[in-house]
C-alpha cells in the first residue's frame, strides 16, 4: 500500500462523510452522551506495521459502549470456555433493536440470541470472574490497555454514572435474566460492571489498533504477542459480521462488507482480515443506534480500497 497516497485518500473519504453528520443525532437516552458536538468524524487505520493513518478527529475521547461488548466476550470465552458461555447467550441475530427485550420471552430456551445485543452482554458481564468488580473490570481494561500500548485507557465516571442513573430498560433486561437462571451473580453489581466496561474510554487511534489485533487472529503483528486465542478472534469476527450493527448487520454486511461493531457513543471498531483495524468516530446516529457518517465512511473507504471480505 502506497500510504501517501492511502493518507490523502482517507481526507477525501472522511470529507465526503462528513456530509451525512447532520443526517442524524446524538444519543441522548444517556444524559452525557447527548453534550457531543454533532458535528465530529474521525477516522483511524492501523496496518499490520503498526502505522496509523488518520483523518479528522481521530484524538476525540469517546466511550465504547457497545464495541465493549466483544471485549467482555473474550474474556467470558477465555475464562468460561464456549461450552459454558454459549449455554447462556446464543449465537443468533435478533432483527430487533439492540435493547430489545420482546424475544427473551418468546423464544425458547429463555436466554439473549446473542452477546451484542443488551441482554446478552449482560448476561456475559455475569460470567466475567473476578473477586470484586474492579477485578472483573480491569481483566477487560487491561487486556485493551495492552491491545492499544496505551496505558491510561480508563472509565470515564461521567458516562458511567448517567448510564446508570438512568438505565431502567438494562435493568429489566438483568431481573429477567435473574428470573430464567441467565443470571446468577447479583444484578445490580452486574449491570455496574455492564456499565463500567461502555463507558471505557478511547479515540479512534486506539479502536485502529484494537481492530488490527482481531485482523491479526489475536496477535499483535509487530510483536508476534498474542491477546486473545485465535479461536476467540475468530468467534468475536462472525459475531461481528452476523450482530455487530445489530438489526443493520445484513444491510452493512452488503453495503460495506467488513466485520464491524458500533456502539451509541458514535464508535465503529472494524476489522478487515490480515489487513486493517479501522476506528472511527462520529457522534451522530441513525435510527438503528449505528453512526450514520461513520458507516457511510465505511461503505466509501472499502469501495475505495476494495476490502469487502466476501
Ligand atoms: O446499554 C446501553 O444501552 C449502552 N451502554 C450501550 C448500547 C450501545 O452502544 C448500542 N449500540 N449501538
Amino acid at each position: 500500500m502506497d500510504k501517501a497516497l492511502a493518507a490523502k485518500q482517507l481526507e477525501a473519504v472522511l470529507k465526503q462523510a462528513s456530509a451525512y453528520t447532520g443526517k442524524g443525532s446524538v444519543a441522548s437516552y444517556i444524559p452525557e452522551l447527548a453534550k457531543e458536538d454533532p458535528g465530529q468524524l474521525g477516522v483511524s487505520i492501523c496496518l499490520p506495521d503498526g502505522t496509523l493513518l488518520s483523518a479528522g478527529d481521530a484524538d476525540v475521547r469517546f466511550t465504547l459502549q457497545s464495541i465493549s461488548k466483544i471485549f467482555s466476550l473474550i474474556i467470558a470465552l477465555c475464562q468460561n470456555g464456549q461450552k459454558q458461555v454459549f449455554e447462556r447467550v446464543g449465537k443468533e441475530p435478533t432483527g430487533d433493536p439492540f435493547n430489545s427485550i420482546i424475544k427473551l420471552e418468546t423464544i425458547k430456551p429463555h436466554k439473549p440470541l446473542n452477546p451484542m445485543i443488551n441482554a446478552g452482554a449482560i448476561a456475559v458481564a455475569g460470567m466475567i470472574q473476578g473477586k470484586n468488580i474492579e477485578e472483573r473490570l480491569n481483566s477487560i481494561v487491561d487486556m485493551l490497555r495492552k491491545m492499544t500500548g496505551n496505558p491510561s485507557i480508563c472509565v470515564n465516571e461521567a458516562v458511567y454514572c448517567s448510564e446508570k442513573r438512568t438505565a431502567d430498560r438494562n435493568r429489566a433486561l438483568a431481573w429477567f435474566l435473574k428470573d430464567s437462571g441467565i443470571l446468577t451473580t447479583d444484578v445490580e453489581e452486574t449491570l455496574d460492571l455492564y456499565f463500567q466496561h461502555c463507558a471505557i474510554e478511547v479515540t479512534a487511534k486506539d479502536v485502529a489498533r484494537m481492530g488490527m489485533v482481531l485482523a491479526a487472529d489475536g496477535i499483535n503483528p509487530q510483536t508476534g504477542e498474542r491477546y486473545v486465542p485465535e479461536e476467540v478472534a475468530r468467534i468475536c469476527k462472525t459475531f461481528m459480521v452476523t450482530c455487530g450493527m445489530y438489526n443493520a448487520s445484513g444491510e452493512f454486511a452488503i453495503d460495506v462488507g467488513i466485520p464491524a461493531k458500533s456502539g451509541v457513543a458514535g464508535g465503529i471498531m472494524a476489522t478487515v482480515p490480515h489487513k486493517m483495524g479501522i476506528g472511527v468516530f462520529g457522534p451522530t446516529l441513525d435510527d438503528k443506534g449505528n453512526s450514520v457518517a461513520g458507516v457511510e465512511l465505511l461503505r466509501l473507504l472499502s469501495q475505495e480500497w476494495k476490502l469487502g471480505i466476501f
